[in-house]
């Protein structure tokens, strides 16, 4: 039996998680991928865990035409495949009654009609105080539509205290560029206000990303070092050992830029790189990570052939399986130049980064599936036991990994025991599981809570989404002027192109071994 409560010497600080008011949660897209693998999970573990609101509804809504017991045995099997904890029939008969489906196009206005009535008989039968959420797992190109749609049937209704709220989740992409994510902001703030718009990036609910802010201002020994004088430099790896599977229709038009950069690897230096914020509310933090966007230093021109790589994985092994070439896989276009892979160098023109290069590399078909923050420290003076030029002494190096193995580590050079002087690098390693024994909850779990109970800390804000993509889009137009006809390329099971190890190489730096 895993012990459910920490073990350690110390009583563990509570973050309390704030009221949840019952609610009703509608999902466009009820009958996808995301639904059933991943809310309608997180929603079952929620509950599972006390945490969903004694009183909630769940209405799916998706063209495919579907009862509500359909949809029930639909999303069952995605709760058997997909849920953190086991699914037990009684809880799950429990659940199943609060699941309803609605079949319509989200460009037909009677679709809104008939969701507006459903919704509103639901809400009578389980006494329900008119409180919606309405997760947009739809692509952005239908984002109109449903904005428009239920503001027509006033199912979007302003921020007002006196009356149950109406709350959107915008799922990525929010845009392919600067210009298409400024247009999605402008008709979803036509219709709602900022403060019901949820944008989701589910690296944010990760636990050890949240993990982040804690190690760095929970902790005196970080602070202090945590700067140019001490950091060498900063290298974020998401490694992917799938392929692009089934969703080639959206990658082949987002690529790793895209798809990984502009939203889940910027938030991670976001946090790495931020001030410490003056308070935990949203805004405060919100505004830390935003100042960190700022000073991003643009890559355009001559820099984009000097500090970005792109490539695209050729057939190879993973996993004892054969994996095609990315232009050999269904639904992509055998001379596409869309990248499979990502590496990056960049820097945060402040005073605190001066001069310390983040390196971001992510890539699909890599050996290992596997997501960290090495953050490097100077080397120490060449005296004492660094006083051998040949052999030098290893940099200290503190790892935060974010998945599978969620941890930390910090490596530090210790002596051999024994009569000759010998030394030799070793890692204190921390394994959540070994210490808190349980597996952490999922991150769509966190980020739903998060929304019922109006807590937008982890979700991206409008400036935010526009000062990455501003970002991503002069590194796309740079990328465009190149006009390269084929991108390097990397087998699949490999550990990526040649051209990233070079990237960091000419730094006189190498990439961690993952
Ligand atoms: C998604 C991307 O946002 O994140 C996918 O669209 C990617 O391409 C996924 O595979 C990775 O998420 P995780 O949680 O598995 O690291």
């Amino acid at each position: 039996m895993p012990p459910t409560t920490p073990r350690i010497g110390i009583s563990p600080v509570q973050e309390t998680i704030p009221p949840v008011a019952p609610c009703t949660l509608v999902i466009f897209g009820g009958s996808g991928d995301l639904a059933r693998r991943r809310l309608i999970p997180a929603l079952y573990n929620l509950l599972l865990d006390g945490l969903l609101p004694p009183q909630y509804a769940v209405i799916g809504l998706g063209r495919t035409p579907m009862t509500d017991e359909e949809f029930r045995t639909t999303v069952r099997d995605g709760v058997g495949t997909h849920s953190r904890q086991a699914l037990a029939e009684e809880t799950w008969q429990a659940f199943a009654q609060h699941l309803f489906y609605v079949s319509g196009e989200n460009d037909d206005p009677d679709t809104y009609t008939k969701l507006k009535s459903r919704a509103e008989a639901v809400e009578r039968h389980l006494q329900l105080p008119g409180n919606r959420i309405f997760y947009l797992s739809i692509p952005p190109s239908s984002f109109a539509s449903v904005c428009e749609g239920l503001e027509r049937v006033e199912l979007a209704a302003k921020p007002d205290a006196q009356k149950p709220y109406a709350r959107i989740i915008v799922e990525k992409p929010v845009g392919r560029d600067l210009a298409s994510a400024q247009a999605i902001n402008l008709l979803t703030g036509r219709v709602f206000d900022e403060s019901q718009i949820f944008r989701i990036d589910h690296y944010l609910g990760k636990e050890t990303v949240q993990n982040l802010m804690v190690v760095r201002f929970a902790n005196s020994i970080f602070e202090p070092i945590w700067n140019h004088k001490y950091i060498d430099h900063v290298q974020i790896t998401v490694s992917e050992a799938e392929g692009v599977g089934t969703r080639a229709g959206y990658y082949e038009e987002a690529g790793a830029l895209r798809d990984m950069v502009q939203n889940h690897m910027l938030q991670l230096l976001c946090l790495i790189a931020m001030e410490p914020p003056y308070s935990l509310e949203p805004d405060v933090v919100r505004n830390a990570k935003m100042e960190v966007l700022r000073c991003l230093r643009p890559i355009t021109d001559h820099d984009i052939e000097q500090v970005t790589v792109r490539a695209q994985y050729s057939a190879g092994m993973a996993h004892g399986r054969p994996i095609p070439g990315y232009r050999r896989e269904n639904g992509i276009h055998p001379d596409s130049t869309t990248e499979t892979y990502v590496a990056l160098k960049c820097f945060v023109e402040n005073w605190r980064w001066a001069g310390v290069p983040f390196y971001l590399r992510t890539g699909k078909a890599l050996p290992h599936r596997a997501s960290e923050i090495a953050v490097q420290f100077k080397d120490i003076p060449q005296i004492l036991f660094n006083a051998n030029a040949q052999q030098p002494q290893p940099p200290n190096v503190l790892t935060l990994r974010i998945q599978p193995e969620e941890g930390l580590s910090l490596r530090i050079v210790s002596r051999v025991p024994g009569t000759r002087a010998q030394t030799n690098p070793v890692e204190m390693d921390f394994h959540y599981s070994d210490v808190f024994g349980r597996p952490s909850p999922e991150a769509y779990e966190r980020l739903l809570l998060d929304v019922m109970a109006g807590d937008a800390s982890r979700f991206m804000r409008r400036d935010a989404v526009e000062a990455s993509w501003a970002w991503i889009t002069k590194i796309l137009e740079g990328w465009q002027r190149q006009q390269l006809r084929w991108l390097p390329e990397y087998p699949a099971g490999s550990a990526g192109p040649v051209e990233a190890d070079r990237l960091i190489e000419k730094d006189g730096r190498t990439w961690r071994t993952l």
